[in-house]
Order: structure tokens, then C-alpha cells, then sequence
């Protein structure tokens, strides 16, 4: 009997220490099954007792029946005391630090040159222009002949020409697109057509691919003074109300009248400055009154219909717009240069 006692007091000793140790619930569950399992030791002892007597079969039976409450009581704190330790150990491991700096998204961002772009075709739109597009791979036709620049005409050694063959080249302006638009269409005609232009130079103000911006319109009636109405207004929404502009005489084979375009410096506002090499003004444009002989290219009958055109340098209104020196920035696209837009 006293060997029994003793049985049961080791059984306790242990399970007490074990059940206290226990640091999660699948531990704390095997001892479960350990101390009161159905094969546990407490749970036979009474099975496994020899020649005793019943008052001692009582006695053994009530004592193991107290260890038993106990250590399910014992079970149950552990239980309490594992589950908030282990919500402490998850707290630990899903805490987030909502004082953490968050990732940084990149977000993309428009080109200044497109920026400009953009701006000046919503401005053309709002005077009831449409946009029109030619293709940059031109033909000698379309980029000379048909904007009465012939073959061996002088005009044609101001555009530095890349040829691809004979009669392939690369558009150095967006005036043929002013002729593919008039063979497609019949007048009321009013268009800008934005795009890149090519040609062979390379220094501080020249780049070998550039951006214009070219202008027409013709119907019955247009004259100068639409050019000048639409230049004026243009500019100014693009830069200030109170810019000017000047337009001084100027030779184009396609146009007749022509005129160069300056505006008041924006950089000084005309005091005069390095911009625009002191003298208040900055040329921006070429654009005239369009020539009848380019009419009878795209068979117009310049008897009824007449019409301007302008060809704006896109480049250097945003230079002027955004204070860039440098035209060679626009193409070079270093990433901290194109961040500042
Ligand atoms: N195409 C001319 C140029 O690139 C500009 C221009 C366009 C002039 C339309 C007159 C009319 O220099």
C-alpha cells in the first residue's frame, strides 16, 4: 500500500513540474494524455494494485481521485496561463511598426517636351483645331516637292537632310503633313500636327531630332490677321497675358506672305537678358499665309480658299517654359533631370 502512495506522489511530483514547464498547448495536451489518459499510470493504479484491503482500496482510490482533480485544475491554469503567452508570442511576431516609413512608389511621370506638348494641343483643341498625324519616314514629295521646294531649289540646303535613299528621308519638318491632310480632305480644313523632326545638326542649340508643332487652317476668308489672332491668343495662354509678339517678314517656298515669330522675352520680359541675347525678343516660329502653288498640289482652288500654316519649335517653348539651358537635356534622359516635372 505505502509503495502505491508513494507511486502517486512521484506521479504528482512529476506532473506538477511537467504541467508548469509546458511553454505551449500541444505540450501542455500530451500531458493531458500522459497523466490522465486512458492508459495513464494514475488512471490503472487501481488496476495494477494487488492484495490489499478494501478500506485501503478506498483510501488509494480517493487519493488517486484528488490527484487526478488536481492536476485537471492544475491543466486548466496551465491552459490560461499558455493561451495568453502564446497571444503574446503572436502580437510579438505580427506586430507592425506603423511608424515605419512605407515603400516608396516611383510613380511615372510625363517628359517636360510631352508636358508642353500636351498643353499646346489643349489650347489648339480649345481654338476648334483637330489633331492630324504624318508618318516620320517621308518621301522627298511630300517633304519638298508638293511644299514647292524642287529639286535643286536653295531652300532645300536649310534643312540638312538625313536621306535613306534617293527619295527617302527622314521629315525634317511637320509641314508635309499640312499636304497628306489637304489631298485627304476637302476645306473647311484646321489642324495641328505634333511630332518629331530630324535634322543633321548637333551643338548647344541644335539636336538631331526635335519636336514641331505644325498649324493650318484654310477655309473661305482666312487671312493674316486670323494668324496673328490665333499666334497672340495661343501665346498667351501658353505663357502670360501680357507677352507680345512681333512678326517680322521672312521667306518660306510654301508660304506667301511669311513671317518669323518672335515673342517678348519670358526669361526678362523684354529688358533684355543672356537668354535672349539682349535684344527682349526670342524667335518661337515660322508661319505665313499658305502659297497658292502648294494648293494645286492637293487641287484647292486658291480663287476660293486661302489659309495660313505655322510651324512652331516645340524644344524651345519648353526650354523657355520650364528654364532649361541645356537642349541636350531633353534627349539624354537622366532620371534626376526628368524627376523636376
Ligand atoms: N516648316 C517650317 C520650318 O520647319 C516652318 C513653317 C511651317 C513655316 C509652316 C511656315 C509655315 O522651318
Amino acid at each position: 500500500m505505502q509503495e502505491y502512495i508513494e507511486k502517486l506522489n512521484i506521479i504528482k511530483e512529476t506532473a506538477f513540474r511537467e504541467i508548469a514547464e509546458a511553454q505551449d498547448s500541444q505540450t501542455l495536451e500530451n500531458l493531458r494524455v500522459k497523466y490522465l489518459g486512458k492508459k495513464s499510470e494514475l488512471s490503472n493504479i487501481l488496476k495494477s494494485v494487488g492484495n490489499i484491503s478494501v478500506e485501503e482500496r478506498k483510501t488509494l482510490g480517493m487519493t488517486s481521485n484528488t490527484l487526478k482533480n488536481q492536476i485537471t485544475e492544475m491543466l486548466e491554469q496551465s491552459k490560461l496561463r499558455i493561451i495568453e503567452m502564446e497571444k503574446q508570442r503572436r502580437f510579438k511576431s505580427e506586430a507592425v511598426d506603423v511608424t515605419m516609413p512605407g515603400l516608396k512608389i516611383n510613380d511615372g511621370r510625363l517628359h517636360p517636351l510631352k508636358k508642353v506638348m500636351k498643353e499646346i494641343e489643349t489650347i489648339f483643341l480649345g481654338f476648334g483645331f483637330t489633331i492630324a498625324d504624318g508618318p516620320e519616314i517621308e518621301t522627298d514629295y511630300y517633304n519638298f516637292e508638293a511644299l514647292n521646294i524642287p529639286a535643286h531649289h536653295p531652300a532645300r540646303d536649310m534643312h540638312d537632310t538625313f536621306y535613306i535613299t534617293n527619295n527617302i528621308l527622314l521629315r525634317t519638318h511637320t509641314s508635309p503633313v499640312q499636304v497628306r491632310v489637304m489631298e485627304n480632305q476637302r476645306p473647311p480644313v484646321k489642324i495641328i500636327a505634333p511630332g518629331k523632326v530630324y535634322r543633321r545638326d548637333s551643338d548647344v542649340s541644335h539636336i538631331p531630332m526635335f519636336h514641331q508643332v505644325e498649324g493650318l487652317w484654310v477655309d473661305k476668308g482666312i487671312t493674316f490677321a486670323h494668324l496673328q489672332y490665333i499666334l497672340t491668343e495661343f501665346m498667351q495662354k501658353l505663357f502670360y497675358k501680357s507677352i507680345k509678339l512681333r512678326f517680322r517678314p521672312s521667306f518660306f517656298p510654301f508660304t506667301e506672305p511669311s513671317t518669323e515669330v518672335d515673342i517678348s522675352c519670358v526669361i526678362c520680359g523684354g529688358s533684355g537678358c543672356r537668354v535672349c541675347k539682349n535684344t527682349g525678343w526670342l524667335e518661337v516660329l515660322g508661319a505665313g499665309m499658305v502659297d497658292p502653288e502648294v494648293f494645286k498640289f492637293v487641287d484647292y482652288d486658291p480663287e476660293i480658299y486661302t489659309g495660313f500654316a505655322f510651324g512652331l519649335g516645340v524644344d524651345r517653348i519648353a526650354m523657355l517654359k520650364y528654364k532649361i539651358n541645356d537642349l541636350r537635356l531633353f534627349p539624354e534622359n537622366d532620371i534626376r533631370f526628368l524627376r523636376q516635372f
